[in-house]
């Protein structure tokens, strides 16, 4: 098994029609009516993204203008006033739908809750009066690190039910990176909970929390609410520090959803890009909701009677999107699972979906080819039948992993959507509608209406079918970033002058390679600048070399990814040390930690390298290119005459 190369896609040519069955009950049921859609939203984009605002989402006051486009920023449905809080729950209790399931949740030790949308409402609403009353006002921004449990969507829900923007960090993540995303965000108070359990651990959240605010070291940050999950001891620090479960006796249960501005911010989220410091990724409320909402209307098929899963963590964007916000605007059941395939219990997601009859499974390919490590025997040895959906997200499906799926997972039944988007954008980009698009293992097939994307040349010319480019989108999408927070230059620089404008028209590049075959398919091929992505979390080299250079004995550092066959990718650091530093197995282990400490554990290298000097050309840019041959034992092919110094590359190679 290997990761997608392009002679291997390119060779791909098996087609999946939509079975008849799923298109006859699916909302979008014919490839002619997508077309139509697709061609309606080119053809005319504000009105299309205008009739379903109106049609999908309540509204407290309609906007005036639809989009106003001034490159690169984009303002959608100016001047409108919504919560997508209200959006999510209120409206679903004047319905039937009030006692639906609204979060079924399931944690790893085998403990399990339901919340109906009249239950989760009152939650909601008295978390929202919670953090009132501890002084968060509209527009305050709070930070939100906590484990998979329903307290973590509520959390979110509270913040934007009251206009608090929330900065959702990954529980993986180190105090260190936690307190750099709290102090960019200038948070003023931080949820989090006692602990989290992950594959038969815990995971010390609070502990966490305050390491990152030790010393003062996040100034904006006046409290902290702490939620009960795993009753393990934790310090608790007087007038700081306060627990959920005693702040909301006698809090009341009523509180109305702030009407807020359609471009108010609803969240910061950080991701890594190609340079410097992680960036927040800002998203507002308007397009987000719509976005998100006809996504997980179209994408997923979602229908009254399904019970839909997708395992990823709350503190991505596929979490924002996919279990909170884009479900529970449709009014939908969002399964929530706290827990991952673990020793104890390797197929614990198959019986996750055995337990609760789940209709579509969401997860990505790096779950999909280590669930091929564990084996068929664990899905086959439980009734996945009332699986009608699968998808996939974060990283290129390799044909092999997608044809296991489809088979084993599927039971030959299941479309299968393979989705392209981005924290960025929102929302799915480029993805199949199951009933109405023929999938191709390995591509996530054509764009969603309203999506003008293309595959151009630095020049911004269209290549070829079935040459590489670059992905770019055309037209700006209700569900589109707004800016990087706090420094909208970058936002400018990262995603807008790669590419020269065409015909006029700003161009958002997405920072992926990719190809379209002469269907028109796209085939996403991966990252065109130095971002790897281990275990599908999206990573910056930049970042784990700050990390490591960090460290009194690291001179200089250069991280590639080498392809790994379960994770995608695996992190693999050159390092030259200081003088007065010697290599030896210990400090191996000491600078895997420090990046440990740093980023967290999902940027752990699995493999550090000494070196005397890293291969640099005569202008001093490292020569990564080599550097990813050298790590995956490659022949170091291609130019390398601009290398400053040959010697290097031979010591290199020796010491390999
Ligand atoms: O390289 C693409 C890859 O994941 C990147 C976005 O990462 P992130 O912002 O963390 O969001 C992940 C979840 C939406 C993209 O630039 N990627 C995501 N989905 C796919 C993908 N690559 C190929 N196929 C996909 N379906």
């Amino acid at each position: 098994m290997s990761q997608p190369t392009i002679e291997s896609i390119l060779q791909e040519k098996r087609l999946f029609n939509p079975p008849p069955a799923f298109s006859q009950q699916a909302t979008i049921k014919t490839l002619e009516e997508y077309e139509q859609l697709y061609q309606r939203a080119q053809a005319d984009p504000q009105t299309f993204w205008a009739e379903l605002a109106q049609k999908e989402l309540h509204w407290f006051e309609k906007w005036h203008t639809v989009l106003d486009w001034q490159p690169p920023f984009a303002q959608w449905f100016v001047g409108g006033k919504l919560n997508i809080s209200y959006n999510c729950l209120d409206r679903h209790l004047l319905t039937w739908r009030r006692n639906k399931a609204a979060l079924i949740w399931e944690g790893e030790p085998g403990d399990s809750r339901t919340y109906t949308y009249a239950q989760l409402h009152r939650e909601v609403c008295q978390f929202a009066n919670g953090l009132k009353q501890l002084g968060v006002q509209k527009g305050d921004v709070v930070g939100i690190y906590m484990p998979m449990i329903p307290e973590a969507a509520i959390a979110m829900l509270a913040c934007a039910r009251i206009g608090a923007p929330h900065t959702v960090v990954f529980g993986g993540f180190s105090a260190e990176a936690l307190r750099d995303r709290l102090n960019d965000g200038k948070a003023k108070l931080v949820i989090t909970a006692d602990g989290g359990w992950r594959k038969d651990a815990i995971v010390p959240l609070k502990a966490q929390v305050d390491n990152a605010l030790a010393n003062g070291a996040v100034p904006s940050i006046e409290q902290v609410l702490v939620v009960a999950r795993t009753q393990q001891p934790i310090e608790m620090q007087p007038g700081r520090d306060h627990w959920w479960h005693d702040l909301r006796q006698g809090v009341s249960a009523d509180c109305p959803a702030e009407p807020m501005d359609s471009e108010a911010m609803l969240f910061i989220l950080y991701t890594s890009g190609s340079t410097g410091k992680p960036k927040g990724v800002v998203h507002t409320t308007g397009g987000y909701n719509l976005y998100t909402h006809m996504t997980m209307k179209w994408v997923f098929d979602i229908q009254d009677t399904d019970v839909y899963w997708c395992t990823a963590d709350v503190g991505w964007i596929t979490g924002h999107s996919y279990i909170v916000y884009g479900p529970l605007s449709n009014g939908a059941t969002s399964l929530m699972y706290e827990g991952a395939p673990r020793a104890s219990n390797p197929g614990c997601f198959w019986d996750v979906i055995e337990k609760y009859g789940v209709n579509t499974f969401y997860t990505a390919p790096t779950a999909i080819r280590a669930f091929i490590r564990m084996g068929e025997h664990l899905p086959k040895a439980r009734d996945l039948s009332s699986l009608r959906l699968l998808g996939t997200v974060g990283e290129p499906i390799n044909p092999e992993a997608w044809m296991w799926y489809y088979r084993v997972i599927g039971n030959e039944q299941c479309p299968i959507v393979d989705t392209w988007w981005q924290t960025e954008t929102g929302g799915h980009m480029l993805t199949p509608l199951p009933g109405a698009i023929a999938t191709k293992p390995g591509s996530a097939t054509r764009p969603f209406p309203g999506i003008i994307a293309d595959v151009v040349d630095l020049a911004g010319n269209t290549v070829p079918a079935g040459e590489g480019g670059y992905l770019v989108i055309k037209h700006p999408w209700p569900g589109m970033m707004r800016t990087v927070y706090g420094d909208p230059d970058r936002f400018r620089r990262s995603y807008w002058e790669h590419i020269p404008p065409i015909d006029g028209q700003a161009v958002y590049f997405a920072g992926d390679g990719a190809r379209k075959d002469e269907d028109g398919y796209f085939w996403v091929m991966g990252r065109v600048d130095d971002v790897i992505s281990v275990s599908g979390h999206r990573l910056g080299t930049m970042e784990i070399e700050s990390a490591l250079v960090s460290h009194a004995a690291v001179a200089e550092a250069a991280v590639v990814g080498r392809p790994d066959e379960v994770k995608g990718e695996d992190i693999v650091a050159f390092v030259t040390l200081e003088g007065n530093y010697t290599p030896s197995e210990e400090l191996i282990k000491t600078l895997k930690q420090h990046v440990v400490n740093e980023i967290g554990a999902l940027a752990r290298p699995s493999e550090i390298r000494f070196s005397d000097a890293l291969p640099k050309t005569r202008s001093g840019k490292i020569m990564r290119r080599l550097l990813r041959s050298l790590a995956s034992g490659e022949e170091v092919s291609g130019d390398t005459s601009t290398l400053e110094d040959r010697s290097v590359l031979d010591k290199l190679r020796e010491g390999s």
